[in-house]
């Protein structure tokens, strides 16, 4: 569980990560001003946390590159809208510190969202990564994280947001989807696009099986631009995102 010290909670060890790490290590570029990229150094890996609703695999393939040093990440805390998910048990075999923060805990919806900034922020994360989370983030959240927080939806943007991306994909009838890696603003599924991997579409598709074919591709997507973004900074001019 959450380790706290003083309201602020540790980043403890798991893996081959360090227990020495500085809270930060200078910051990413913000959503709308360029900015000199701080190249995090190899022994310094930067903290994410990552807010997961469901099995988590994309949170696992995060897990597994993190492993290795050269990847930079170091995944301080894995949260949750809801308890008992695949997703919080692949965090705590990995000796990752988890959290849940349930909208039905709350008396309003902002309340919740209040609530959920101060879990995510009390771990000083650099990115937040929502790897299938499958709640819309609010002002307070937004104030705090906008530019730094990124989605994952199985579908190409900014055709069929929502939550049946690959059943919407298939009901209009298109011949390649695929899966999209953006920035979360206020919209659903609306801000700037960091990356994008097309996937065909099958003639005997289901919606379950073009979302595992999605999601083969999503793995990989975000794991090479979370690590990219993490080493090497990130700038957003025009909505355009550019990782050098
Ligand atoms: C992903 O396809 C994500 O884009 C969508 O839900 C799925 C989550 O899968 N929002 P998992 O929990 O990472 O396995």
């Amino acid at each position: 569980m959450m380790a706290t010290t003083g309201g602020r909670a540790r980043c403890p060890l798991h893996g081959p990560q360090r227990s020495d790490q500085p809270a930060a290590l200078g910051s990413l570029s913000p959503v709308t001003a360029p900015a000199p990229v701080t190249a995090p150094r190899a022994d310094h890996p930067r903290a994410i946390v990552v807010l997961v609703s469901g099995s988590g695999t994309n949170l696992q393939a995060l897990i597994d590159a993190a492993a290795d040093p050269a990847y930079g990440v170091r995944i301080c805390a894995v949260g949750a809208d809801r308890d008992d998910i695949e997703g919080l048990a692949r965090a705590r075999r990995a000796g990752i510190p988890t959290f849940v923060c349930r909208v039905k805990d709350f008396l309003t919806r902002a309340d919740w969202d209040v609530a959920l900034t101060a879990r995510v922020g009390a771990y000083e994360p650099e990115l937040v990564v929502l790897a299938g989370f499958m709640k819309l983030t609010g002002p307070a959240f937004l104030e705090r994280f906008a530019g730094r927080t990124v989605n994952t939806h199985p579908a190409l943007s900014p055709s069929f947001p929502g939550t049946r991306g690959p059943q919407d994909a298939l009901d209009y009838g298109v011949k390649v989807s695929g899966c999209t890696l953006f920035l979360v603003d206020e919209g659903v599924d609306s801000g700037p696009v960091i990356a994008q991997t097309a996937v065909p579409v099958e003639q005997d598709d289901t919606a379950e099986s073009l979302h595992e074919r999605i999601k083969t591709a999503e793995r990989a997507l975000l794991v090479d631009t979370v690590g990219r973004m993490v080493r090497d900074g990130f700038t957003v001019s025009n909505r355009k995102v550019s990782i050098p």
